[in-house]
């Protein structure tokens, strides 16, 4: 990671004022990339080179200091046809990115998805192989050389159970294909950080465990390794509680380590309450990275749900990045913020809107809940949570009207996709059965 004089300026200056405005259609102020700088991290995004201009454009340039074309470097698109070239959405995006004071992940040299037909379908001798790789790393990264700060030179080298994954290259030249395409880009250019890129390899497991054994033994033969990408494509609700430590233990060995394409995604709809919990995730997956000083930045695969591969490749999942597909910032966008240190001020709820909890029934250890959210005239919401600590160790049940979660005694409930808008001297409802033993107060609810 290597942020230029002039973005740490602006971080730092940025600091004095840690007060971004509120989740509406705009973004925070400061940026992402200026809270990311001030903590000497990266903040990047992948990117589609046709879509860099207007609102796609603006973000990309104003809220992300990397970018990593998402599809632009990778062999099938700038060769496709044997010898015949097409670098121009590359270029494209590294242009962008040196006219936006932006560094740029190069996406990827050697990998077994996206190569040209002529070169999979193609039979070659290991000889042959070997050159054939060598050769399209000198030509790639020697075009951007000086120009790239990093590379993903190999790319999900590992099945999930820790073997080798069975690929041209694996199974023409061996394992120590990832040795020899590591010293090919040192080689074409000595500046740029390299990496191996994987997936399933955020927490600690068979598959990480494989790379960590890996680099440990690429560093102690020299060969040539900086880093490893976390890709960190994850799902609601299963953020690895081992994250932060497994990239500790890299890190321990004596290499970078970035979060590369991360996305979190959820079935479809989104509701309040999966954008909250999205929130919270991004927040501690961000978390994790600022905690360790040699991960070098966070990624994003795609900041926008319009330009997502989510949704093509699981039917019925997406929602999945910071922004809406209007290019509205997420909660997911704050829980970033929140990351790298920036300060969410909520909108406030209107003076006019209040939350009344009941117990409208209570049998020996069962009760049903009643929360009521009222708007008086010339007051409104369009989404809400009521959150309570109980007091006697009740516990919620099945909700109706509403999502809730409790942690302890505290419980935070969300309106459901139908219900969060409540209109002017209008209320809505929702209610939950519960279980209760010696005493069922009645909690002070909050409204926000
Ligand atoms: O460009 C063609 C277009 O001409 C055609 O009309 C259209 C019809 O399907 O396809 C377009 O190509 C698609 C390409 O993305 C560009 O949008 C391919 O079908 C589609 O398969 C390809 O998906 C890419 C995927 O890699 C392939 O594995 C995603 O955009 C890209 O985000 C994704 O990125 C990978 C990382 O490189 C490695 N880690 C996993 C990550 C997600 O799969």
């Amino acid at each position: 990671m290597r942020p230029s004089l002039s973005t740490l300026l602006t971080g730092i200056a940025a600091l004095a004022a840690l007060l971004v405005t509120a989740p509406t259609a705009h973004a925070a102020d400061p940026p992402l990339r200026d809270l990311a700088a001030a903590k000497g991290k990266a903040i990047g995004t992948a990117v589609t080179g046709s879509k860099l201009t207007g609102t796609y454009g603006d973000i990309a340039a104003g809220e992300f200091n990397w970018l990593t074309p998402g599809n632009a470097m990778k062999w099938g698109s700038v060769e496709p046809t044997r010898g015949n070239f097409n670098w121009t959405e590359a270029d494209q995006i590294v242009a962008f990115a040196e006219a936006h004071d932006q560094d740029v992940r190069g996406h990827t040299l050697v990998w077994h998805s996206q190569n040209p037909s002529w070169l999979t379908n193609g039979t070659w001798t290991p000889a042959q192989l070997g050159t054939l790789m060598n050769d399209h790393i000198a030509l790639e990264v020697g075009r951007y050389k000086g120009r790239l700060a990093a590379w993903d030179v190999v790319n999900e080298p590992f099945n999930e159970d820790g073997t080798y994954r069975q690929t041209v290259w694996y199974n023409g030249l061996g394992a120590d294909y990832i040795a020899q395409a590591l010293t090919a880009a040192r080689a074409a250019d000595p500046a740029a950080r390299l990496y191996i890129n994987d997936y399933n390899v955020e927490g600690v497991n068979a598959k990480s465990t494989a790379l960590y054994n890996l680099v440990r033994d690429l560093k102690a033969r020299g060969v040539p390794i900086d880093g490893v990408g976390l890709q960190a494509h994850l799902i609601l609700g299963q953020v690895p509680s081992t994250l932060q430590q497994n990239i500790q233990r890299f890190a321990d060995l004596g290499v970078d380590v970035a979060i590369t394409e991360l996305d979190i995604r959820m079935q479809l709809p989104s509701t309040a309450a999966k954008l909250a919990q999205q929130r919270t995730e991004y927040d501690a997956v961000v978390k994790a990275c600022v905690a360790v000083t040699r991960c070098t930045g966070v990624t994003v695969w795609g900041f926008t749900d319009s330009d997502s591969w989510i949704p093509d490749t699981f039917p019925g999942q997406g929602a999945a990045t910071p922004y809406d597909e209007n290019y509205a910032p997420k909660p997911a966008y704050y829980g970033i913020v929140t990351a790298l240190g920036g300060t969410v001020t909520e909108p406030p709820v209107p003076a006019g809107c209040s939350a009344a909890y009941s117990v409208p029934n209570q049998w020996n250890t069962g009760f049903t809940g009643n929360v009521t959210i009222s708007c008086a005239a010339g007051s409104s919401l369009s989404s809400w949570r009521v959150t309570w600590t109980f007091g006697a160790g009740q516990q919620v049940g099945q909700a109706w009207n509403a999502t809730c979660t409790q942690t302890g005694a505290a419980v935070s409930c969300a309106n459901a996709s139908w219900n969060g808008g409540v209109p002017s001297g209008g209320s809505v409802s929702f209610g939950f059965n519960g279980t209760w033993t010696g005493s069922n107060p009645l909690p002070t609810v909050t409204l926000g």
